[in-house]
């Protein structure tokens, strides 16, 4: 199939700020982690981009949930306020399979990455919310991370589709719906969309990583956050 004309968009060029450098060695431990796991899926998935991201965004769900509900509970604890975090990652985590939900309408996992996102979440949930009980910092930042190569990925899916190695079939419905889009708006409007959304929580989580070590907040304005629906219901 022929690459369609890339369409503009005020969700493109790429996002800014492509990676945060480690600064001490929980840094580099979340940036090893995140790299091992980018091999992993890399050779499970190699070009199936579709799948990909079915299988990783039912992982990318996860640490908005859990780092809400630890904070919840914090707060309740500490009796302090949430200074605004624990809505900011309930919608990360609502983004996030909002970003599931238009992908299985692209593809459809098979049963062997069925089973693997059944062991998948069990194994990470546990991992990262003890994570999260040790280090919200580490927790943030590894989730910065994963954000980082998040966007890389949906790059290198565009590149795909702009080549023509991956269909530009028309937007599931959900899709339109959620992000605003236009009738004819394609697979690769909402590639662009997702992209915009994974540049979002990856400085809001490099952001907050930084804000629990003290250090002075990135002078960079956080890359936009594409204008979305209340989700179909
Ligand atoms: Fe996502
Ligand atoms: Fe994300």
């Amino acid at each position: 199939m022929a690459a369609s004309e890339p369409a503009a968009t005020p969700m493109e060029p790429p996002p800014h700020v492509p990676h945060r450098a480690p600064s001490d060695l929980a840094d580099r431990l979340a940036l090893g982690l995140t790299r091992l796991l980018r091999f992993v899926a890399d050779t499970f998935f190699a070009r199936r981009y579709g799948h990909r991201a079915i299988v990783l965004e039912t992982i990318a769900a996860v640490p908005g949930m859990v780092g809400a509900m630890a904070t919840h509970l914090h707060c309740l604890r500490r009796m302090v306020n949430d200074d605004g975090w624990i809505r900011t990652l309930m919608e990360e985590a609502e983004n996030e399979r909002m970003h599931l939900m238009t992908f299985i309408e692209v593809a459809r996992p098979t049963v062997l990455e069925r089973f693997v996102i059944l062991v998948a979440q069990w194994i990470f949930y546990v991992g990262f919310f003890l994570l999260y009980l040790v280090s919200r910092r580490t927790a943030h930042r590894l989730v910065g991370y994963f954000e980082e190569e998040a966007v890389l990925s949906y790059t290198h899916y565009l590149e795909e589709i702009d080549a023509g190695r991956s269909p530009n079939v028309a937007a599931p419905a959900i899709a339109r719906c959620y992000w605003k889009l236009a009738d004819d708006a394609t697979l690769r409007d909402v590639v662009l969309a997702v992209r915009a959304d994974e540049a979002h929580h990856r400085d809001v989580n490099h952001g907050l990583a930084d804000q629990l070590s003290g250090k002075p907040a990135d002078p960079a304005p956080e890359a936009p956050y594409p204008e979305h629906a209340d989700p179909a219901r």
